[in-house]
């Protein structure tokens, strides 16, 4: 079945409007009136799924060094707001839960990018997507699981079939075509800004919905669009809404 996105995703929530990866920015998004969010997933110390993006937690929290040597108790004491603007200290690092129980209330869609520290891929695909499928209500489309980790990718084919997946690609891989077949991608999530006009074409014409990241400018959305890209993942995704 083919997938459908929406033509606007919040990246990482809303990561423009409030900081990124917290309930806040969920927030930020669905007040927009955008319909899904992406966000990072990776894993405490003791195998917690959480929202973050880096490998460490300096710059979006105000904790320091390596992510993955936190536990989930030394977690929930982290402030990721402060950083960002005042109104917004003492937001939490979200665990998962905690977020897909959010994006379930306000009735949002959501791509989870399983997002591995290092030489993490196999048990961080594992439990992000145990986590899922726990809080994840059965009769809601189901969350599309992307990953520049082809590792992850693998987990996720396996143990959750019968969710999308979004093959994320930085630099076009030769065998892109063959990887995304292997996998059963249902999506392609690309930059245009490392992709060349003529990649950009192989991959729209390959017939999986594209999703380009990041766009935050509207005129640069409009061009994606028309040129048929599905979907642009946005840090302000509401300004690019149609008004
Ligand atoms: O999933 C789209 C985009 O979030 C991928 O890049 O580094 O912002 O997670 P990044
Ligand atoms: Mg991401």
């Amino acid at each position: 079945m083919t997938l459908v996105l929406p033509p606007v995703i919040g990246h990482r929530g809303a990561a423009a409007i409030a900081p990124e990866n917290t309930l806040a920015a969920i927030r930020a998004a669905a007040a927009g009136g955008v319909a899904m969010v992406e966000v990072d997933a990776k894993l405490t110390a003791d195998g917690v799924a959480i929202l973050l993006h880096d490998d460490d937690l300096d710059r979006t929290t105000d904790g320091s060094g390596p992510a993955a040597a936190r536990t989930a108790e030394e977690f929930a004491r982290l402030d990721a707001g402060s950083w960002f603007a005042p109104q917004f200290a003492g937001e939490p690092v979200p665990t998962l839960d905690a977020a897909l129980a959010l994006v379930v209330e306000l009735g949002l869609a959501i791509n989870i990018e399983i997002k591995p520290c290092p030489g993490r891929d196999v048990e961080t695909a594992k439990i992000v997507l145990a986590t899922a499928r726990a809080a994840w209500p059965g009769g809601l489309a189901p969350p599309l699981v992307s990953s520049f980790s082809l590792e992850c990718l693998e987990v996720a084919a396996q143990l959750a079939a019968d969710w999308p997946r979004g093959y994320l690609i930085w630099d076009r891989p030769a065998d892109w075509r063959a990887v995304a077949d292997r996998l059963g991608a249902a999506s392609l999530h690309v930059s245009p800004d490392r992709t060349s006009a003529a990649d950009m074409a192989q991959y729209l014409a390959d017939g999986r919905p594209v999703a380009a990241y990041t766009i935050n400018d509207a005129a640069a959305a409009a061009a994606l669009w028309q040129a048929g890209v599905a979907a642009v993942f946005s840090d302000d995704p509401a300004s690019l809404l149609p008004r």
